[in-house]
C-alpha cells in the first residue's frame, strides 16, 4: 500500500540480464551495462549515541503495511511487512532492524531480492539497484516465535506474551521483535496494520480500527489505520479477552479504550476520563496531533511499566492511575508527534510528560507546580546525571531524564514568565508537529521566545552535574 495512493516510480534498469548475473557484476567491482545505477549499500546503523546500529541509512520509510496473525497457544506469530520507502542515495543494498523471527521470502518493487541475517540487521539486496529518490516498495515474509529484549537497564520489551495473548510496545528499541524496519525515532512514518487472532479474542493497535470481520475459520480479522506519522518504537499491538469501550473526544476525536475483563470494571471511570483531559490538554498544548485516541489496561504480570504507545496508550493494571495516564496523553504532543532526534533528547519526551503531570496537579489538587520542583530537587536520585547527557543506554529512563527534565521546564517558567511559558508549551508541539527535534532545537526555540540567550540557565539545569545549592 502507499500513503499516497501513487504506484510507485520506476526505476532505471540496470540491464545487467540476470539477478545473479547482476550480483556477480557487482560483487567482482565491474560497472553495470546500460548506463544504469551504480549504487552503494545503505548504513547499517544511524549512529545513536546509544544504539548506534538502531535504524539503517540510505532511505526513508513512507509507509508500513503489515499483516499479522498470532497464535496464543503456540505463540507463534506469522508476518507480512509491506513497506513503501524513498532512496536518499543511490542504493545496491540496505539493511532493515530484525530480531530473531525467521525470514522466508523478501521482494523489492515485486521481485525477489536476496538477503541475509547478521545479528538484528536483515540486509536486501535487490536485483537492480535503486536509484535517489527512487520510492520502492519491500516486502518481507516472516514467521516464527518473537523474543522480547531485555533493555539494558533490565526492562522488557518487544512482543510479550500473556496469559492468553500479546502485547507488543517498543520503547527504545523492542519493535524490532515483531516487525522488520526502520527501527530508529528519526524516520516515522504511517501505519496499516491487519490483525488476525483466534476466535474469542480481540485484537487492538494503534489508530482508527477500519474493519472488523470474521474469517471462514472463525479467527477475527481487524484493520488499523495510522493516518499521523509515528515511530516504530510507539507501534503496539495487544491480543486478549479485551473489553472495548468508545467515547468522543475534543473536536469529535474517537476515542476506544480497551481492558481485560478483570481490570475493565474498575478502570472504566478512568478511561472515561480521557475525553476531558486531552480537552484540557489541548488548552495546553494545542490541537491533539493525531484522529484517534484511548488506552489499553492490561493486567499486571506481564509490563513492567505503561507507555505512551501512539494514539492508544498501554498500562498495566497497577500503573493506570490519574498521574500515569496524564503522563501518557501528555507525550502524545511530546514524544509521539515532537519526536526526539536521538535518544539522547529522550527528556524532551519525559520532562515534559512529568511537567504535564505537576500542571495538573497544581490546577486540580491545588500543589504548585513549584512544590513539586522542590521536592524533586531535595531528592538524590535526580541529580546522578543532567537530563540532556544521560551516560549510557541503561540510564535512559532514570530520574533524572524525567524529574531534572521537568525542573528545567520549571526554571524556564520562573525565567521567561507564565506567559511566556505558555507560549512554549503550545508553540513548541506546533513548530515541531509530527517531526523530530533535538535539545538544541528545544534551546534555540524557547530563547527565541523568550527575547534572549539562557545560556545560564541550560548549562546548570540542562548540562550541569551538580545540584545547586538553591532550588
Ligand atoms: N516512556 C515510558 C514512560 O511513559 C517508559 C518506558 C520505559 N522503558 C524502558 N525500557 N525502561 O515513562
Ligand atoms: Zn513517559
Amino acid at each position: 500500500m502507499y500513503a499516497n495512493g501513487d504506484a510507485p516510480r520506476r526505476r532505471h534498469r540496470t540491464g545487467a540480464a540476470s539477478g545473479l548475473l547482476a550480483l556477480a557484476l557487482l560483487a567482482g567491482g565491474c560497472t553495470a551495462a546500460g548506463g544504469g545505477v551504480e549504487g552503494a549499500p545503505g548504513a547499517a546503523g544511524l549512529r545513536d549515541p546509544y544504539f548506534p546500529k538502531l535504524g539503517n541509512g540510505g532511505y526513508d520509510v513512507r509507509h508500513y503495511a503489515l499483516s499479522l496473525a498470532y497464535d496464543p497457544g503456540t505463540g507463534r506469530l506469522d508476518g507480512t511487512a509491506e513497506i513503501t520507502a524513498r532512496a536518499d542515495q543511490d542504493l545496491s543494498a540496505f539493511n532493515l532492524d530484525l530480531a530473531g523471527l525467521r525470514v522466508s521470502g523478501a521482494t523489492v518493487d515485486g521481485v525477489r531480492a536476496a538477503y541475509n541475517r547478521a545479528g538484528n540487521e536483515l540486509t536486501l539486496r535487490p536485483r537492480e539497484d535503486i536509484r535517489d529518490g527512487a520510492e520502492f516498495t519491500v516486502t518481507v515474509t516472516y514467521t516464527g516465535v518473537p523474543e522480547p529484549i531485555t533493555d539494558a537497564d533490565g526492562s522488557e520489551e518487544g512482543w510479550l506474551r500473556t496469559a492468553g495473548g500479546a502485547v507488543a510496545v517498543g520503547e527504545p528499541e523492542g519493535s524490532m521483535t515483531w516487525f522488520p524496519g526502520n527501527h530508529h525515532p528519526a524516520d516515522k512514518a504511517t501505519y496499516d496494520l491487519t490483525l488476525t487472532v483466534p476466535a474469542g479474542l480481540e485484537g487492538l493497535s494503534n489508530g482508527v480500527r477500519t474493519e472488523r470481520r470474521t474469517e471462514r475459520d472463525g479467527r477475527v480479522t481487524t484493520v488499523w489505520h495510522t493516518a499521523e506519522p509515528m515511530a516504530s518504537y510507539l507501534a503496539t499491538v495487544a491480543i486478549g479477552r479485551y473489553e472495548t469501550a468508545s467515547a468522543t473526544g475534543p473536536a469529535s476525536l474517537p476515542v476506544l479504550t480497551a481492558a481485560e475483563p478483570s481490570v475493565a470494571a474498575g478502570s472504566a471511570a478512568l478511561r472515561g476520563e480521557i475525553p476531558a483531559i486531552l480537552a484540557r490538554q489541548a488548552e495546553r498544548f494545542g490541537p491533539y496531533p493525531f484522529s484517534a485516541a484511548g488506552a489499553i489496561v492490561t493486567v499486571d504480570g506481564t509490563l513492567g511499566y505503561a507507555l505512551e504507545t501512539q494514539t492508544r496508550p498501554v498500562f498495566p493494571a497497577a500503573s493506570f492511575d490519574r498521574t500515569t495516564l496524564v503522563h501518557e496523553l501528555a507525550h502524545q504532543w511530546f514524544g509521539n508527534s515532537v519526536t526526539p532526534a536521538t535518544w539522547r533528547d529522550l527528556w524532551l519526551n519525559e520532562g515534559f510528560a512529568t511537567y504535564a503531570e505537576w500542571l495538573y496537579s497544581e490546577e486540580y489538587e491545588g500543589v504548585p507546580a513549584r512544590t513539586h520542583f522542590e521536592r524533586a530537587f531535595a531528592q538524590d536520585a535526580n541529580w546522578t546525571f543532567p537530563p540532556a547527557a544521560p551516560p549510557a543506554a541503561e540510564n535512559l529512563f532514570d530520574p533524572p531524564v524525567y524529574q531534572r527534565g521537568a525542573m528545567v521546564l520549571h526554571k524556564l517558567r520562573e525565567t521567561v514568565g507564565d506567559a511566556a511559558f505558555d507560549e512554549i508549551l503550545r508553540g513548541w508541539p506546533a513548530k515541531y508537529r509530527h517531526a523530530n527535534a533535538s535539545t538544541d532545537d528545544f534551546t534555540a526555540y524557547a530563547e527565541s521566545v523568550a527575547g534572549k540567550d539562557l545560556d545560564a540557565l541550560w548549562k546548570v539545569w540542562l548540562y550541569g552535574d551538580d545540584r545547586p545549592s538553591a532550588p
